[in-house]
C-alpha cells in the first residue's frame, strides 16, 4: 500500500518544506501539472525522481492559461485520484493551492515570451502562454527547486518555460521528457477522456498522418507540401484542423522549403474533434 502523501496549499507551507529539505542536503524537483493525471504525468515525475531526492508536484488548474471559450470549468479535477496516483510513483509532496492563494488581490504581473508564444498553439489561444509563462514562472519562484520537468507533448510550452527561466535567471533546469502514447500512437492527454468511442477510434490517425508528414519531408518533400497533404488527409478524415505546420524545432521559426542539414525540423499539429482539442509533434528525422 502506498503511504500517505502531504499535501499543502500555500507558498509558505511549501517554502518550509523545501526549506527543510535543503538543510538536509536534499535536491528537489518539481513536476507542474493541472492533475487529471495520466501515465504522462507520472512518467514526469519518474525523470523528476531521476534527477533529484525529493519531488514535488503541483496541482493547479490555471484559469489565465485557458481562453473564453474553453474548457476551464468542465476540466477534469479528482484531487484523491491524482494523489494516489502521485504517491504511487513515490513524489514526496504535493502543493495544491487555490485560486486566491496564486493570484492574490490586485494581482497585476505578467510574464510573455512573444516570439516563441505567437505561432501554432499561440495563433488560436491568444494569451495562453502569458498564461502558462506566469504561472510557471511563480511555481518555479515558489518552491525554487533544482528541477522542473515539462512533457515534451507540450512542445512549444516547453520551449517558452526553457526561455524564461534563462531570460529570468532562474536557477532552474529545464527538463523535457518525451512523449507518452497509447499503443496505437495517440499522445496520452488529460483531455483525451473527452474523447466518445468513434472520435477515440478515429483519433490515433492525427499521429500517424504527423508521422507521415516527417517521413516526407525526410526523404526530400517540400515542407509546405507535405503540412498542406497532412492537413487536407486529417480533415478529410473528420478531424478540424488548426494547423499542421513544420518548423524549426529550436525557434520554432516555420521551415519553407526544404529543412537545410542544421535545421532540427519537426512536424506539429493540432486538431478538434467536436470540442476536444488534441496536440501533437514529431520529429523530422535527418537523412
Ligand atoms: O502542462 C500543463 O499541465 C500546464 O500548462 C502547466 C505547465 C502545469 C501550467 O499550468
Amino acid at each position: 500500500m502506498a503511504r500517505p502523501l502531504p499535501v499543502v496549499r500555500t507558498v509558505k507551507d511549501l517554502r518550509a518544506q523545501v526549506v527543510d529539505w535543503r538543510k538536509a542536503g536534499h535536491s528537489i524537483a518539481l513536476v507542474p501539472t493541472m492533475g487529471a493525471l495520466h501515465e504522462g504525468h507520472l512518467s514526469l515525475i519518474d525523470l523528476a525522481r531521476r534527477h533529484a531526492a525529493r519531488t514535488v508536484v503541483s496541482i493547479f488548474v490555471n484559469p489565465s492559461q485557458f481562453g473564453e471559450n474553453e474548457d476551464l470549468d468542465s476540466y477534469p479535477r479528482d484531487e484523491r485520484r491524482d494523489c494516489a496516483l502521485i504517491a504511487g510513483r513515490r513524489g514526496d509532496l504535493v502543493f495544491a493551492p487555490a485560486i486566491g492563494e496564486m493570484y492574490g488581490e490586485g494581482f497585476a504581473t505578467t510574464v510573455d515570451v512573444p516570439a516563441l508564444s505567437a505561432p501554432l498553439c499561440g495563433a488560436s489561444r491568444p494569451g495562453h502562454f502569458v498564461g502558462v509563462a506566469t504561472v510557471v514562472a511563480k511555481l518555479l519562484n515558489q518552491a525554487r527547486p533544482d528541477y522542473a520537468v515539462f512533457g515534451e507533448k507540450d512542445y512549444q510550452q516547453l520551449l517558452v518555460i526553457r526561455r524564461l527561466a534563462s531570460d529570468l535567471d532562474i536557477q532552474t533546469e529545464i527538463l523535457g521528457a518525451p512523449i507518452v502514447r497509447e499503443d496505437d500512437g495517440l499522445a496520452l492527454s488529460s483531455r483525451n477522456q473527452y474523447l466518445n468511442e468513434r472520435e477515440r477510434a478515429l483519433a490515433p490517425q492525427f499521429h500517424k498522418t504527423l508521422r507521415t508528414v516527417a517521413e516526407q519531408i525526410a526523404t526530400g518533400s517540400r515542407t509546405g507540401q507535405a503540412a498542406n497533404w497532412g492537413a487536407r488527409v486529417l480533415s478529410q478524415s473528420g478531424f478540424r484542423v488548426d494547423y499542421v505546420d513544420v518548423c524549426d524545432g529550436a525557434t520554432l521559426e516555420r521551415i519553407t522549403g526544404r529543412p537545410g542539414s542544421r535545421a532540427a525540423a519537426r512536424v506539429f499539429g493540432a486538431v478538434y474533434l467536436r470540442q476536444t482539442r488534441l496536440i501533437d509533434n514529431v520529429p523530422v528525422d535527418r537523412a
